[in-house]
């Protein structure tokens, strides 16, 4: 098993993919694979000031939604493309689904418009079928928002993200739904309300069989 695998992490903010994120490529690693392991927004130098920039200046939702975009282009010219094409399993904390989540259900933002972004920016010869490059597999942490609001509650300074009312994170929460009903085979739905060691087991369910064993 050396072909590449493009793994992400998405859910709300406070949702835990975290520990699950080190420990997945720590299983990777143990299985004797190279693993890439980074996050979006960020993951090459430039991307990683354009996150500074959208998580801390204030901007409107077309500014937000191009800034995250060419910290995604750089991310995978730079990063991902080169990570994938040398057979790694390249897992990325968050990415597109974040922004149709984000930007588009929790900002309002126009659907279409981030569809052309997305066309654009992921757009590569050698991606399989229509060339635009997509993750092989998307574990979404889904949970309650008020479940993820007291997980997040004085941890840290929150973020322009973090900040945002249970409200928003509800619309962002739909639009991963929405975003799983488009490609529900390429997502895997993991129930974030369950303890650590349960939420542990479905994420390995969800990785397919063979990868995981060296
Ligand atoms: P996050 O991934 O949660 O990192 P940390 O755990 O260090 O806070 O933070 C990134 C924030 O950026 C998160 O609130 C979601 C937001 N975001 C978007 O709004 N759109 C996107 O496309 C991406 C990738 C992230």
């Amino acid at each position: 098993m050396n072909q590449p695998f493009f793994i992400t992490f998405e859910g709300i903010d406070g949702a835990g993919k975290s520990t699950h994120i080190d420990a997945l490529a720590a299983a990777f690693r143990a299985a004797g694979r190279s693993v890439t392991l980074t996050r979006e927004p960020g993951g090459t130098p430039l991307a990683e000031k354009l996150r500074a920039i959208v998580l801390a200046d204030p901007m409107d939702a077309l500014t937000e939604a191009l800034l995250i975009f060419a910290a995604r282009r750089d991310h995978l010219q730079q990063v991902i493309e080169p990570a994938l094409a040398k057979g790694d399993v390249v897992i990325c904390d968050r990415f597109t689904d974040a922004t149709f989540a984000y930007q588009g259900g929790g900002r309002g933002f126009d659907l279409e418009i981030l569809s052309t972004l997305e066309r654009w920016v992921q757009q590569t010869s050698v991606a399989p079928g229509d060339g635009i490059r997509q993750p092989d597999l998307t574990l979404w942490f889904d949970l309650a928002t008020d479940i993820a609001a007291a997980r997040l509650a004085g941890t840290r300074v929150p973020d322009r993200f973090e900040a945002q009312p249970v409200a928003f994170f509800e619309q962002v929460r739909a639009g991963y739904a929405r975003r799983m009903a488009l490609d529900p085979d390429r997502f895997a739905r993991i129930d974030a309300g369950q303890g650590r060691e349960a939420v542990w087991a479905s994420v390995r369910a969800a990785i397919p069989s063979g990868y995981l064993t060296s």
